[in-house]
């Protein structure tokens, strides 16, 4: 993208961040967020590309992922508004402490074991293999195992939730789609949740009280949840779970790779894991975009962002603003400074965030230790947009 760009004002530029393909967005980012770090695209999306900008709305509880009351037709068959993300005020805070339990410390404790046998597994799998797929191998596998361990849900159907869940994943990425792709869409995301009913369904609360199941049927039964609300609930974690970690995994290792230096630093001093993790996953998050819709005209930077109006806070933009993050555009392990957003930020911020950390410093460690002659495979690899979402369907790498 050069200056010469037309102006998003007049031209939408949204196609080319949740659209589908391989661009690379962060030109287009630079220039937003040196020219027009809050605009209205053409199709009426305001965007915001500062880290300063992005953290703002995020962090003001008058933007909300549902539209408000009356503004814009509520078109949602599925029940997805019953989902934590776009939930406000008290109803939100009340499943956030509901699901807490799920993500304390001692929780992810337990489950720390069971990443690292999974990482050895799939390393192991992998070891003949001069040539592999690293998705397909390991960052499609190990996260649909991990959120099934967490939910409770029978692993060994992991490959099947994974095709299963595809329609409810393209519904929430934002991503460009026909009529009859969406009619798909919805069938099969249907068809899933009634996968996940009958599962639920099979648990006794009173035999495995601390199963995560157990907990949503005993809330159910005292009527603090109904029943819609309960299965879109696990959906959404299973598919928050799995989907933005599966990416989050890719986008790391390339990045990584193409990186010769810094994985060479990794190799050196392998206690540099958690800091690489966090590094990685702002340098490219899987998460690129999120959506909000105004609920006051709220006044921002001179405009008037009007009630109902869809604004798109862009988290891979602001990562990569460099009043927040020196040489942003680089790989830094010792970098202190700034607050990446990957995770979100405000009310709705990730609460996987800790589980999704575990995974890949897990790797990471294993990789370091049992395949230091990692590089990708030579030829062109692109990373795909799936509407907000971000990432590598394949990543051939050779070892
Ligand atoms: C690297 C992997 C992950 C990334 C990049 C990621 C990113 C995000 C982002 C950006 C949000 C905020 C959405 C918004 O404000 O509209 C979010 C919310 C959320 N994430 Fe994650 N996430 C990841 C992994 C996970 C995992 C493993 C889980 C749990 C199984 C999880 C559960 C959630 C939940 C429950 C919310 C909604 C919180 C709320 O609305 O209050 N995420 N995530």
């Amino acid at each position: 993208m050069n200056r010469e760009m037309p102006e998003p004002e007049s031209f939408s530029v949204l196609p080319s961040i949740i659209g589908t393909g391989s661009a690379d967005p962060y030109p287009l980012y630079e220039w937003l967020r040196t020219h027009r770090p809050l605009c209205r695209d053409a199709s009426g999306v305001w965007l915001a590309s500062s880290h300063a900008l992005v953290t703002r709305i995020l962090d003001d509880t008058r933007f909300s992922a549902r539209p408000p009351p009356g503004a814009v037709p509520l078109d949602d068959p599925l029940g997805y508004t019953n989902m934590v993300v776009f939930q406000t005020g008290e109803a939100h805070e009340r499943l956030r402490r509901f699901l807490a339990p799920l993500f304390s410390r001692k929780a992810l404790l337990s489950l720390q074991a069971f990443i690292d046998d999974e990482v050895a597994r799939l390393i192991d799998q992998c070891e003949g293999l001069p040539r592999f797929d690293l998705v397909a191998h390991i960052a499609s596998v190990l996260p649909v195992h991990t959120i099934c361990r967490l939910l409770g849900f029978p692993d060994e159907h992991g490959a099947s939730y994974l095709q299963a869940s595809a329609g409810a994943w393209q519904l929430i990425s934002g991503a460009p789609m026909s009529a009859q792709e969406r009619a798909l869409a919805a069938v099969q995301t249907e068809t899933f949740i009634a996968q996940v009913e009958s599962f639920m369904l099979a648990i006794e609360p009173d035999v495995v009280p601390d199963h995560a199941a157990a907990r949503f049927l005993r809330l159910e039964q005292e009527g603090g949840m109904g029943r819609r609300e309960m299965l879109v609930n696990v959906l959404f974690l299973f598919i928050a779970g799995y989907g933005t970690t599966l990416l989050s995994i890719g986008n790391s290792i390339a990045a990584l790779l193409r990186a010769p230096r810094a994985w060479q630093a990794l190799k050196d001093n392998v206690s540099l894991v958690p800091q690489a993790v966090r590094e990685l996953y702002r340098y490219d998050p899987a998460v690129q975009s999120v959506f909000r819709y105004a609920w006051d005209d709220v006044e921002i930077d001179g405009y008037r962002i009007r009630r109902g109006e869809r604004v798109m806070p862009l988290i891979g933009a602001a990562n990569r603003d460099p009043a927040a993050f020196a040489a942003a555009d680089e790989i830094r392990f010792e970098r202190e400074a700034g607050r990446s957003l990957t995770f979100g930020a405000g009310p709705h911020s990730c609460m996987g965030l800790a589980l999704a950390r575990m995974q890949l410093e897990s790797l990471l460690s294993a990789l370091m230790r049992r395949m230091p002659g990692l590089r990708l495979a030579p030829r062109e690899q692109p990373r795909q947009q799936h509407g907000s979402f971000h990432g590598y369907d394949r990543l051939m790498v050779e070892h």
